[in-house]
């Protein structure tokens, strides 16, 4: 469903494309930065400004009235998170809005790429002990999401046991069809929808359910993920069978819904950005973003800045563009960019042979199957399709060739054919697309297959059975980094080193909307309340649940700070001890560019000793440092008043990446990349802390002052990093860690270290 719902958004925006050059010469939208600063003192709001001056681009073209250019060009006018609004221009508008007092800049509006019952036990969360009872289950902290909508009577958003609405929430239930205001609970708390941008493009649509309801199902998916109530017997048909709860199950929900079936449009982002704020949501989360673009021209990143300075933590989704370097997106300096990684338990059937012999594969047949016996026969490659339609009694197995779209066409054959099922002996690393088949399928890896080959080859009369709807748990190594997961280094901020954290994003179990199809068998649409879903889109709203337990503990942390506490925590080391291994580089060690510091851990994440903070003021001189225009800067920050005067890409960040990419290099002679770091101290009483650094290929890092003693909570010590390597380094991508302790090893502050010969070139 995710990959589907992925490729639904390709298909948007290839459209949109088309239709930008079909209808060059007529009106497109925009979203227009404007300095208030040049507002005239008769205009007592900013909209009546922006009417006025969209108004007077008539002046060109024909007479100035009111009338020739209708205010309803005006899509949105925005409060916080831009200073400006959305229009449809014509070109020569536009280029008339380029000299009328006051603007900016401007984007052409675009549509964007939209990227549980087990996963809470995974990242170790305990009633009695750690970030739950801690955090009261993030009681009071207010969820935001920017997505699809939401089911309103999904179990998962019960409000039984809750405490009234929190005072400062200033958000709205707002009705609609098949939405009613009545609809929202002390659980969700606010359902708002936008797409008056949607209907600025297409005039003529049809919006089916014009409301805050879900007609996708990820909006319902994520919330959830974040923040759903405990559900007892929860299940995907069978499939990973438990209490469905969200990170921080006592959470509010508040639900934008700016992603429609019909497009999801910049315009209507921002303005649910926008309207967030305004309620007073304490995290957002953001499942969606936008490739290859500069911060300054990336509404969710300038919009996201508005959140930041307003203390609002905001949560990411990394993209699901892997296994390639440099595909992520939200590569942004102030918010979360979320990888996603495995979960240590996996979904499927078991296969027990004539011989008893057991062997466990991956599947998700939502159907029955009869628990007989049935002939077993190997057919190799799978491609003969007239032989295999000659054996529909039989159970099929298939060895993948491992060419492209080798399993994808026996996949379809067995299909076709209409076996008793097939077994697929495959290692594509995307079989996550078939499992959810139509027929009865399973997916086996090569060792296990070759246990079924060598018995049906050595029995005259080979049978088997299968059982679906199994869940195998303890599998390893876990967690892993998944293939699709989007890689850095940030296309926006090379500077940075992006995906920050990997959350579970592998097949994860969230409510779902009943009327929304879930499956198929053969030709007939299977229902569920709890679809599962993969994509960093699923591991964004984990670390936003996470983020909201943080905020509930620490009221008093910025969003930087709980980054910071976030990515000190996390675990580098998977179930069995070793490194992290990344799915995508056939389960080499994962790099930082994969999947951030580590995997999540909420406990470990309450109590981190020491934060690496950053304010708004460091996020200034970073874009300083980027040598953008005072203009661009101020598109960002919407203020004038920003001091370049200390512009520094180094930013007080809790990792570290360093370029040694310098092809014209002369000699191997070494050069050094220094970083400034403040750390303060979160923790009562006295503390002191010892650095260590593994050793990283290539390179050679050293630390100083290598211990720092503080005296004092909120104590800050300043230190400094240095990379010493050659100006072109052999290794893509050398990587380590930095790790702070105090002593007794009671908080291990570590960070990541890249050192990387990759090319920053856009
Ligand atoms: C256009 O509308 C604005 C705001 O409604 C109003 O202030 C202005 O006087 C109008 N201008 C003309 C020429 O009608
Ligand atoms: C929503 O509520 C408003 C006022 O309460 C009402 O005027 C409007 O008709 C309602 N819309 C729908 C679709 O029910
Ligand atoms: C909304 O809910 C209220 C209370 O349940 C009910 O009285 C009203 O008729 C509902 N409105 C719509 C449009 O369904
Ligand atoms: C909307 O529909 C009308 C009538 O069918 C048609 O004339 C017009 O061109 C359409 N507009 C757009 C933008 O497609
Ligand atoms: C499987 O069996 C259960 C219990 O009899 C039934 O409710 C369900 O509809 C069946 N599923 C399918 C896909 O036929
Ligand atoms: C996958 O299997 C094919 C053939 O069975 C083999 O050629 C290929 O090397 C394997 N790939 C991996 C990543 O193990
Ligand atoms: C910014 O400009 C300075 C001076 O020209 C240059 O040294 C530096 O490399 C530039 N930084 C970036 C990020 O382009
Ligand atoms: C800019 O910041 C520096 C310190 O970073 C300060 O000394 C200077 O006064 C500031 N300038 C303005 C105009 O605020």
């Amino acid at each position: 469903m995710a990959a589907d719902h992925t490729k639904l958004l390709y298909v948007w925006l290839s459209f949109s494309i088309s239709f930008i050059f079909t209808k060059l010469v007529q009106a497109d939208n925009y979203i227009v930065h404007m300095d208030i600063s040049a507002m005239p003192k008769a205009f007592s709001g900013q909209q009546g400004w922006y009417s006025a001056t969209l108004a007077s681009l008539s002046t060109n073209l024909k007479a100035n009235t009111n009338a020739t250019i209708p205010s309803s060009r005006l899509i949105y006018s925005y409060n916080h998170v831009i200073q400006g609004f959305s229009a449809s221009l014509t070109p020569a508008e536009l280029e008339a809005l380029k000299n009328a007092p006051g603007y900016v800049s401007s984007v052409r509006d675009r549509t964007v790429k939209v990227d549980t019952t087990y996963s809470f036990k995974f990242l170790g969360l305990n009633s009695d002990t750690g970030a739950w009872p801690v955090s009261n289950f993030g009681k009071d902290v207010i969820i935001g999401l920017i997505d699809s909508g939401v089911w309103p009577e999904s179990e998962s958003f019960n409000d039984k046991g809750m405490s009234d609405v929190p005072s400062k929430w200033k958000g709205e239930c707002e009705n609609g069809t098949q939405f009613n205001s009545s609809m929202c609970n002390k659980k969700l708390i606010g359902a708002r929808y936008f797409n008056k941008g949607l209907i600025a493009h297409d005039p003529n649509i049809t919006i089916s359910i014009n409301s805050p309801r879900d007609t996708d199902g990820h909006g319902t998916h994520t919330s959830t993920t974040a923040a759903g109530t405990y559900v007892q017997d929860a299940s995907y048909f069978g499939y990973a069978k438990g209490t469905a709860r969200g990170m921080a199950p006592a959470a509010r929900v508040a639900m934008y819904k700016a992603l429609w079936d019909e497009g999801a449009y910049l315009t209507d982002i921002i303005a649910a950005i926008d309207q967030a704020i305004t309620d007073g949501v304490d995290v957002l989360s953001m499942s969606l973003g936008l490739d290859e673009l500069e911060l300054y021209e990336d509404p969710i990143a300038i919009a996201t800045f508005a959140a930041i300075e307003k203390n609002i933590f905001v949560s990411t989704s990394a993209g699901n563009a892997g296994p390639e370097l440099k595909t992520l997106h939200n590569g942004t300096p102030w918010v979360l960019t979320v990888a996603a990684g495995t979960m240590d338990r996996d979904l499927g059937a078991t296969l027990s042979l004539g011989s008893k012999v057991l062997v466990n594969g991956l599947a998700l047949y939502p159907g029955n199957f009869s628990s007989s016996q049935f002939p077993i026969v190997f057919m190799d490659a799978c491609d003969k399709t007239s032989e295999l339609r000659k054996l529909v009694q039989k159970i099929i197995v298939c060895q993948d060739p491992g060419k492209e779209d080798s399993l994808n066409d026996q996949f379809n054959n067995i299909q076709v054919a209409g076996n008793v099922a097939g077994v697929f002996i495959t290692n594509n690393s995307n079989v996550d697309i078939f499992t959810q088949s139509p027929f009865p399928a399973i997916f086996l890896e090569q060792k296990d297959g070759d246990t079924v080959v060598n018995y049906i080859k050595s029995n005259t009369d080979p049978k088997a059975s299968i059982e679906f709807k199994m869940t195998f748990q303890g599998t390893k190594p876990s967690p892993t980094v998944t293939s699709y997961t989007s890689r850095g280094p940030s296309y926006s901020c090379p500077s940075v080193l992006k995906p920050d954290i990997m959350a579970p994003g592998d097949s994860v179990l969230a409510a779902w909307p009943s009327n929304i199809a879930v499956a198929r068998v053969n030709e007939d649409s299977l229902f569920s309340n709890f679809n599962l879903l993969s994509g960093t889109s699923m591991a964004c709203p984990h670390a936003s649940g996470v983020a909201a337990l943080l905020k509930a503990a620490h009221p008093g942390w910025s969003p930087a700070a709980i980054r910071s506490a976030l990515m000190t925590t996390s675990d580098p080391i998977d179930n069995t001890g070793s490194p992290i291994k990344d799915i995508g580089s056939n389960l080499r060690p994962a790099t930082p560019l994969a999947m951030g510091s580590g995997h999540i851990n909420p406990n470990k994440a309450l109590d981190p000793g020491l934060v690496y903070d950053a304010t708004v003021e460091d996020y200034v001189n970073l874009l300083c440092g980027l040598n953008f225009t005072a203009q661009q800067i101020k598109t960002i920050t919407k203020s004038s008043s920003n001091n370049c005067s200390n512009p520094s890409l180094d930013l007080n960040y809790p990792s570290f990446i360093a370029y040694f990419n310098d092809r014209n290099a002369q000699s191997n002679s070494k050069t050094v990349k220094e970083f400034q770091r403040t750390v303060t101290n979160v923790v009562e009483g006295s503390s002191a802390y010892k650095a260590t650094v593994t050793p990283i290929k290539g390179v050679k890092v050293t630390v100083e002052p290598a211990t720092l003693v503080f005296n004092a909570k909120n104590e800050k010590k300043n230190f400094k990093l240095s990379i010493e390597g050659p100006r072109q380094l052999d290794e893509a991508v050398s990587f380590g860690f930095l790790t702070w302790e105090d002593s007794g090893r009671k908080h291990v502050v570590r960070s990541p270290i890249v050192a990387t010969s990759y090319s920053t070139e856009k």
